[in-house]
């Protein structure tokens, strides 16, 4: 699959809107993930308001290509749906789920022709409580990540990340 080798973080975006039958592409992407006992614990939050989109560059001091994002992609962990169906500590299998629903998202976008980056935004109580407080979002659901998405204004350069060193045929020597 070519969009794995060609994905790289896109922070700079033409200011340009993007389809909306790419985001629902995307959001597809984001659905067919893997998923613990395929309890499939996602929900998605799509924002393309500019006055949004500029608020969550302020939530982190990581986040501010979403200045000049089209649109960002929230995935979300619905802790009611995640094996264990609660919201115990130690179910964290979530984490998991979301975070290849979070990949799938960002693979699609290349195939869409568009750029995005993942934030990192669980487990930052600062942020996840100043996205959840804007949007809405209720306590039993946990904003992941933010996917921020646009058509990319530059092309990122690429190289061959494989490492022969790491990697352990049979047992770790
Ligand atoms: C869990 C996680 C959190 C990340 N958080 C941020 C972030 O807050 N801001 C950002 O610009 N990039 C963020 N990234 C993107 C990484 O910086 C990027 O994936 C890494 O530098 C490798 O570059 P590449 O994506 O181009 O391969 C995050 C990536 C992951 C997996």
């Amino acid at each position: 699959m070519s969009a794995i080798f060609e994905r790289r973080s896109v922070r700079s975006f033409l200011p340009k809107s993007v389809e909306p039958d790419k985001i629902e592409r995307l959001l597809r992407a984001g659905f067919e993930a893997p998923s613990a006992h395929n309890r499939r614990p996602w929900e998605f939050v799509v924002i393309s308001a500019r006055k949004d989109l500029d608020a969550i560059a302020e939530m982190s001091p990581y986040a501010k290509m979403c200045t000049e994002a089209a649109a960002a992609i929230i995935p979300c962990a619905n802790l009611s749906l995640s094996l264990g169906g609660n919201a115990a500590p130690e179910d964290t299998w979530w984490i998991q789920d979301l975070a290849a629903a979070t990949e799938n998202i960002l693979l699609q976008i290349v195939e869409e022709g568009l750029g995005g980056v993942w934030l990192g935004w669980y487990p930052d109580k600062a942020r996840i409580d100043a996205l959840s407080s804007r949007f809405g979002i209720p306590s039993y659901i946990v904003p992941f990540s933010v996917i921020a998405l646009g058509y990319p204004a530059k092309s990122a350069p690429k190289a061959d990340r494989f490492n022969a060193s790491r990697v352990h045929y049979g047992a770790w020597d």
